[in-house]
């Protein structure tokens, strides 16, 4: 009854262990969120009463599909570091639309698409759905293994490298700025796309900005924005910055799918950039994950035994943790619900399962005293399985 596509489909491994971890006795690091106490709320109600003083019933109206004007316009002005136009940027119903519209744009059913090991599940959900064969690359903490790269695109030629190159959803890593001009040198050399996926960009806390792979090499690559985790995932924003030539095709699709993104929340987005009540939000909400990220990071320090090794990333949402010993975080997930903590066992962002010994922790979503507190339990079952393995090997 179902069509091929289908087949491909797999519902979520976090959205399923999001469940689990939800009951209220639980400290959950596993969830990607934002936290809600951090919203812009009292902005968003200005916004929505000046939206509405502003357009009265046209506001309710339909609207264009590659999204309103002088949202794009701001867009290309304030949320991009290249030259881009308006004729560069589509709103999209969050940047997971955009992901699912280019990768229907660029990808027939069995061409290779390359991608990081780990990387973002999300990704690997809509790359599925759209069946295009995965071929997964290592990385490490300065981006990905660029010779891995040249194998694999020196043999055929690829539909893209899909990457999320600064604080990546889920190690933490930002790529190098060497990584950078040696990726883009490559994809010059052997003429592939690139998808910079890049929600987390505007969230560094500590280090200095680095040019995005879409500066480096506008005709090339394809980057994706989003007001999810800057401004409230509710209201399922995000854009795509391409070269125009791309940005026709991804509208008709876009018609097709939706028509437009819901042109109420576009306007409230617009009355609230316009405010600018982005700038004061950014700093506050900067501070108070960058607060997070250093109270997980020293937590982790003093707490953990030497066979947990983790990232110290410089902005975004998460720590990747590691067990050197290569145990699988699978099992220990579970003692862990059990002790009333919650990760993401690393397994799932892997394309082909490579590795399992790892885990994502999320610190936006938890207050201070809280992942103080998460830490202490992980750390104790960390230390405890530890010790187990010891005595059984001794
Ligand atoms: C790397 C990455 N890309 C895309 C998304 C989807 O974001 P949006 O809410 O804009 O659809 C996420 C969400 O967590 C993400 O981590």
């Amino acid at each position: 009854m179902f069509a091929q596509r289908t087949k491909n489909l797999n519902s979520s491994f976090i959205r399923d262990i999001l469940a689990v971890t939800q009951q209220p006795h639980i400290i959950s690091f596993a969830g990607g969120l934002p936290d809600p106490a951090l919203f812009p709320v009292e902005d968003l109600k200005q916004a929505a009463q000046a939206m509405h003083q502003n357009l009265g019933s046209a506001l309710y109206q339909y609207s264009e599909t590659a999204g309103l004007l002088p949202l794009r316009e701001y867009i290309a002005e304030h949320l991009t570091v290249t030259d881009s136009k308006r004729e560069n940027i589509i709103v999209t119903t969050g940047s997971q639309q955009g992901l699912d519209l280019v990768v229907r744009c660029l990808i027939d059913p069995g061409q290779k698409v390359v991608v990081e090991g780990p990387t973002y599940l999300g990704a690997l959900q809509v790359l599925r759905a759209n069946q295009a064969e995965l071929v997964s690359i290592p990385s490490d903490d300065q981006g990905p293994d660029l010779e891995a790269l040249e194998r694999v695109v020196k043999q055929e030629s690829i539909g893209f490298f899909y990457t999320v190159t600064d604080f990546q959803n889920p190690t933490g890593t930002s790529y190098s700025l060497e990584r950078r001009k040696r990726l883009v040198a490559l994809a010059k050399k052997y003429n592939f796309l690139i998808l910079e996926d890049a929600p987390y960009a505007a969230l560094r806390y500590t280090g200095e900005m680095l040019p995005s792979l879409h500066t480096l090499m506008p005709d090339r690559v394809i980057r994706f924005g989003s007001f999810s985790k800057i401004i409230a995932p509710a209201l399922r924003l995000g854009w795509i910055n391409a070269p125009q030539e791309i940005i026709k095709v991804v509208e008709k699709l876009k018609q097709a799918a939706d028509l437009h993104s819901s042109g109420y929340d576009q306007q409230l987005v617009l009355h609230f950039l316009q405010s600018g009540a982005l700038k004061p939000h950014l700093q506050k909400i900067r501070a108070a994950y960058g607060e997070r990220l250093e109270i997980m990071a020293s937590a982790l320090s003093r707490t953990m035994p030497e066979t947990l090794q983790f990232t110290k990333p410089e902005g975004g949402m998460f720590i990747w943790a590691t067990l050197t010993t290569n145990e699988s975080t699978l099992a220990l997930f579970t003692a862990a619900v059990e002790q009333g903590v919650a990760f993401v066992p690393g397994e799932a962002f892997y394309a082909q399962g490579e590795s399992n010994n790892s885990m994502r922790l999320n610190f936006s979503n938890s207050p201070i005293e809280l992942i103080e507190q998460g830490v202490q339990r992980l750390a104790s079952l960390v230390n405890r399985e530890q010790r187990g393995t010891q005595a059984a090997s001794a």
